[in-house]
């Protein structure tokens, strides 16, 4: 038989995260009591007036085809969000709204990338932009941002890794996994290498709406029209309003861009699911009240959890701004518990202390894992005793 499969798809490594959360749920389905912290989705339900605006839009029988590119009511409704919350203006023709936000960014490297541009991407990085770039016949091309320098690049090091084929550079804040945000000056510092340099600023802020200790979030497209220009923004409701199922996303940015997208989604996807979409236009115009209530419960979990993880022997970790994740830097602990890898410590957590942790390799970060408090407080503080029983058991001089 002749080859079954495309060579653009055997490279393909299947997301770590999603294949964690099976094995937890493979032993769970075992009657083991695995405590879950590799959750990438808000625990809350979608707050109730949004539901209620998907029904009443499914009973006065909106229930067909879209424009491919979203419905005008909801792009108006993402536009007032962008001015009311971010100070950016745009029009019509600048709005692409698709299914999710990973696949607006998957419909934007297919629309920017020849075979062989190069795309900077800041590691850690969630686990997707990898995938997507090379999907698109383009090549990821790595910069670290080290724990020492908060898991952010420096100008420096975006302006020594460019090259005359890099298209585009991924800011991705605030960061899942890292949870750190970029403040404005550092924004404006990576953004002036990008203009200089002349490349596209890809800026994913799915996590806009969770930030804490007072931060507010700045878009990279705010610094000047000039940066506008070479951004595209990405975001959405999956975290911002616990939507992730809903599958909702859009992109802002150059009308050239977006129409070559909604070009691609036309004859791939149509549009996103009809009722997906007016329940977005309700969370975007209704009220955000319930938003800040998620928040708050994320803030709230994260004073009480974070002191616990870094009191773990061997244990070194930052106290995120953003998303809900921690990352802590787990190699002294999983050396001196006796494993060869963090990656052979977070399978030991799954299956001596029943904790399943995303290990840190799948997002470049080989020396961590990823914690998520998406979870009640009761189990994070569970969890916690766990992991810190199994390192205390283990732990040798
Ligand atoms: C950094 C980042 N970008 C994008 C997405 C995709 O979001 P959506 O559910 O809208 O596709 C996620 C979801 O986990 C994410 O963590």
């Amino acid at each position: 038989m002749k080859q079954l499969l495309a060579n653009r798809v055997k490279t393909l490594t299947p997301s770590t995260t999603l294949a964690i959360t099976a094995k937890a749920k493979e032993l769970k389905e075992q009657g083991i009591d695995v405590i879950g912290l590799g959750a990438g989705e808000p625990d809350f339900n979608t707050p109730q007036n949004i539901l209620i605006a998907a029904k009443e839009s499914m009973d006065a029988g909106y229930t067909k085809y879209t424009p491919a590119g979203g419905l005008p009511a909801l792009k108006k409704a993402i536009i007032d969000k962008l001015a009311r919350d971010n100070s950016l203006t745009y029009k019509a023709n600048e709005i692409i709204v698709g299914v999710g936000a990973k696949h607006v960014l998957y419909t934007l490297f297919q629309v920017i990338l020849n075979e062989g541009d190069e795309v900077i991407i800041p590691i850690p990085y969630w686990v997707s932009y990898p995938e997507q770039v090379k999907l698109a016949g383009g090549v990821p091309v790595y910069v670290e941002g080290t724990q020492e320098q908060s898991y952010k690049i420096t100008p420096q090091q975006l302006r020594d890794a460019i090259t005359e084929k890099t298209k585009a550079v991924i800011i991705n804040s605030p960061s899942n996994p890292s949870g750190m945000i970029y403040t404005k000056e550092e924004l404006a510092e990576l953004a002036k290498v990008a203009e200089e340099k002349d490349i596209l600023i890809v800026s994913d802020e799915i996590y806009e709406k969770l930030v804490y200790n007072g931060i507010e979030h700045y878009s990279i497209a705010q610094i000047s029209d000039a940066i506008k220009a070479r951004t595209i923004v990405v975001n959405g409701v999956a975290k911002s309003h616990s939507m992730t199922g809903w599958r909702i996303g859009y992109a802002a940015g150059d009308a050239a861009i977006i129409k070559a997208m909604t070009d691609l989604a036309s004859h791939s996807t149509s549009n996103s699911t009809t009722t997906a979409q007016y329940a977005t236009i309700e969370a975007y115009n209704g009220s955000q009240e319930t938003v800040e209530k998620m928040r708050q419960a994320f803030e709230s979990r994260l004073e009480v959890i974070f002191p616990k993880i870094a009191a773990i022997p061997g244990v070194k970790v930052l106290k995120p701004q953003g998303a809900f994740y921690l990352l802590p830097d787990v190699s002294e602990t999983a050396a001196k518990t006796g494993y060869l890898s963090v990656d052979d410590f977070a399978s030991a957590l799954l299956t001596e202390a029943n904790v399943a942790v995303i290990p840190g390799s799948g997002f470049g970060s080989p020396t961590t894992i990823r914690l998520s408090y998406a979870t009640s407080l009761e189990l994070l503080e569970e969890a916690v005793r766990r992991i810190e029983a199994f390192v205390k058991a283990k732990w040798q001089d």
